[in-house]
């Protein structure tokens, strides 16, 4: 009998959502802002149980407090993108009875929002048993694993979210490549959670339809998107932060051509834009979700964060282009 503990983060997409579906290049980055973050610790409750599973989804934001509402509490059946990481494990652990797991789950990201939460959960809960069953898995492993959960969750996945959970630095993934993009200067990320939730799956699927409908859709929002990304990079490489900014908007304006945002995402990141951010976008799956900003230093980054909880009742977490670790 032993226990095992896991962790990840949220992530936002900063340039190439949708686009990176089909191989065009997409630019993630790590929220790993205390209270975006899934919990796992597991263990073996002793032969003849079957696998338990308890899930608290913090309220967003911050940590559990007497004005904020009481965490979502799920016991019972493992969800099924979750299982599969479960039995995939148990498996190649090779253990001769397939024992019962407990499994706790904690976890501040907020589904649905384009934070990667499904991937967060995934992740930590491959991370625990990973832990647990002693298999040190190679990252490549923990990857595959996410991954499947990932498509059994949404259907047509592009990894991206299953690349950034797991990492402390931005994420480029293109045409299944994956590599760490170059930061010329440091900058920050304002995510806005807009309070209203949306699917991935459904919105993955509506493009789809639209492109099916409309010939020569595809290749005009992919290469738009492309040139977008490409030009991002530069400007992020050369540390030009309000050029950056721009880009960001600039895939907003592309995005919304496409019906993924909403009136509440139109209106925050036109709130932020007057607030003084460089830029500012929807970023994940869009039809609703979560609205990103950027500021170049952390006082302006607060400072928009909180112009925006006092004007739109909205929370915000804050996170680095340049992490600590790196100077
Ligand atoms: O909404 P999220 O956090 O799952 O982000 C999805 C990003 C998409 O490009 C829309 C889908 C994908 O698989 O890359």
């Amino acid at each position: 009998p032993g226990s095992g503990t896991g962790t990840a983060h949220g992530k936002v997409i900063l340039l190439g959502e949708h686009a990176v579906v089909y191989g065009a290049p997409a630019l993630a980055l790590p929220v790993p802002s205390l209270g975006c973050r899934a919990r796992v610790a597991c263990r073996f409750p002793g032969e003849g149980r079957v696998v338990g599973f308890r899930m608290v989804q913090l309220p967003p934001g911050v940590p559990s407090g007497p004005f904020l509402p009481p965490p979502h509490i799920t016991e019972g059946p493992i969800p099924e993108g979750l299982h599969m990481v479960v039995s995939a494990l148990l498996r190649r652990a090779e253990l001769q009875v397939l024992p019962g797991v407990d499994i706790l789950l904690e976890s501040g990201v907020p589904p649905a929002r384009g934070l990667g939460s499904s991937a967060a959960c995934a992740r930590a809960v491959t991370h625990a048993l990973d832990d647990l069953l002693g298999l040190q898995l190679s990252s490549e492993a923990v990857f595959e694993c996410v991954q499947s959960s990932e498509t059994a969750v949404h259907g047509q996945a592009s990894g991206i979210d299953a690349l950034a959970t797991g990492s402390r630095r931005p994420v480029l993934l293109a045409g299944g490549h994956v590599s760490t993009p170059a930061v010329g200067a440091d900058g920050w990320i304002v995510v806005v959670d807009s309070g209203s939730g949306a699917s991935t799956k459904e919105a993955v699927a509506m493009l789809r339809d639209s492109f099916a409908a409309h010939p020569g859709s595809r290749e005009r929002f992919l290469d738009h998107s492309t040139a977008l990304t490409l030009a991002g990079l530069r400007s992020m490489a050369g540390g030009r932060l309000a050029e950056l900014g721009r880009r960001l908007t600039d895939c907003h304006q592309l995005l919304a051509g496409l019906g993924l945002t909403t009136e509440r995402t139109d209106s925050l990141v036109d709130a932020a834009l007057t607030g003084g951010a460089l830029g500012a976008k929807m970023s994940g799956g869009g039809l609703g979700g979560c609205v990103i900003a950027l500021a170049a230093t952390e006082p302006e980054a607060d400072a928009l964060a909180a112009l925006l909880l006092r004007e739109h009742g909205v929370r915000c977490w804050t996170t680095r282009l340049v992490r600590e670790a790196e100077h």
